[in-house]
């Protein structure tokens, strides 16, 4: 399907084409946040406060957008997060999505709880793929997966260091979520009206399986079952230490430590051994009350910007947002619903316009700001609310 089919001007309409088109279990849980979603709405605000300080009367015909993460060049500033689960959006999500993120010249990261085996997402894209690690099921089980994502050639492990425990999503529990995976059918009944009434979904669902496994997490032989993923994230804490045998286990590719809101976090990440760091906060779906992912930013890039690359992700939803990290220090920033919901509006195509939305934001962003190419934007062209903390330099 041609992108230019989804119409959709703006990442909030590619949210409705979703909300319509998926049943509201599935749409909460990729929409929603965690407890209040304070910070949820926090990472979104914190965008709309910082403000452009643009130069005028300058000619920028074609901004350049080419970025190098990981020492390696990219087309575009940002890519695509870690999103478990999205082969409930649309059949075959992971793959649709890394396809997408590939023609459009940028990374995909794949979840370990994505619904698609790994070696098949990798060779949906012609881009760099990424695999992002959660320690489910073991050390056992989590090398055998690291393994794998080594020989099938994607090029770093994004560990995740945020999800302690999983966060309450309060819409999650009010719509049943658990319930419908329970496998237990008079739990499951209560809830089958929500899925039922959104008949488009139900097909492509059913006809692209029914309720996935988790083809990556394989245990005693067998992937994991959507019914433990709950119980087996309790026994998955990464610690520091943690991050010694999983570089012995990955080699010398990049590892890049993502969950990182602070400086002290982004010392200990680095000298753990962390290539790069993501600040996070999860999108605001694990500690409810921690800060906007943006106003976190400079305090991280102060203490770790000149040893590694500093990326962000939380609330992006135009290109202007991604302009604002960048002033900021962030060297690249990912993105998680602005694309879930595109693939949940339409699968591979809405993934597309998605993150076409976001190109064009960012050139229209530039040419508006007098500024010809992304590696020349700084703090001076923005200026950052007063009562936002000041950087403090490592
Ligand atoms: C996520 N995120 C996430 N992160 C991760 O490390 N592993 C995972 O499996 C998931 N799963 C997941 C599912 C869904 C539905 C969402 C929305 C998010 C977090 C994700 O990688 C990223 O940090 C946030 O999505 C960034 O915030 P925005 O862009 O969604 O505002």
């Amino acid at each position: 399907m041609a992108s230019a089919r989804v119409q959709a001007i703006n990442v909030a309409d590619l949210r409705a084409l979703a909300k319509r088109r998926l049943p509201r279990v599935i749409f909460d849980y990729m929409d929603g946040g965690a407890d209040e979603e304070v910070t949820l709405r926090e990472n979104e605000k914190a965008f709309a406060a910082v403000r452009f300080r643009p130069r005028g009367a300058v000619a920028c015909e074609a901004p350049d957008l080419h970025a190098t993460v990981l020492g390696v060049p990219i087309d575009l500033p940002f890519g695509l997060a870690p999103v478990g689960s999205s082969r409930l959006f649309y059949p075959r999500g992971e793959c649709a999505a890394a396809e997408a993120a590939g023609k459009a010249g940028t990374i995909y990261t794949l979840s370990t709880l994505g619904g698609c085996p790994l070696e098949d997402v990798k060779g949906a894209s012609t881009g760099r793929v990424w695999y992002q690690l959660y320690l489910m099921g073991g050390r056992d089980v989590t090398r055998a997966a690291i393994e794998r994502a080594r020989l099938a050639g994607y090029s770093a492990l994004v560990v995740t260091v945020d999800t302690a425990v999983a966060g309450l999503r309060e819409r999650d529990v009010r719509n049943g979520a658990k319930d419908l995976v329970s496998r237990r059918p008079l739990q499951m009944l209560r809830h089958l009206p929500q899925l039922m009434a959104r008949p488009r979904w139900l097909a492509d669902f059913l006809r692209d399986g029914g309720l996935m496994q988790f083809p990556n997490v394989v245990v005693n032989g067998a992937p994991m079952a959507y019914a433990d993923v709950e119980a087996a994230l309790q026994g998955s804490t990464v610690v520091w230490n943690d991050l010694a045998w999983i570089r012995e286990s990955w080699g010398s590719l990049p590892i890049v430590v993502k969950g990182v809101l602070t400086a002290e976090d982004a010392r200990r990440a680095v000298e753990a051994g962390a290539n790069a760091v993501v600040v996070s906060n999860h999108g605001g779906r694990q500690l409810d009350g921690v800060s906007a992912t943006l106003r976190a930013l400079p305090e991280v890039v102060a203490a770790v910007g000149d040893r590694v690359d500093v990326l962000l992700d939380g609330g992006v939803r135009r290109g202007s947002d991604v302009v604002k990290a960048l002033c900021l220090g962030a060297r690249a920033v990912l993105v998680g619903r602005a694309f879930a919901y595109g693939l949940g509006a339409a699968g591979g195509a809405g993934v597309t316009r998605a993150i076409e939305i976001l190109r064009s934001g960012m050139v229209r962003t530039l040419q508006l700001l007098g500024c010809p190419s992304i590696s020349a934007l700084d703090v001076s062209y923005v200026e950052t609310p007063p009562d936002w903390p000041q950087a403090v330099s490592s």
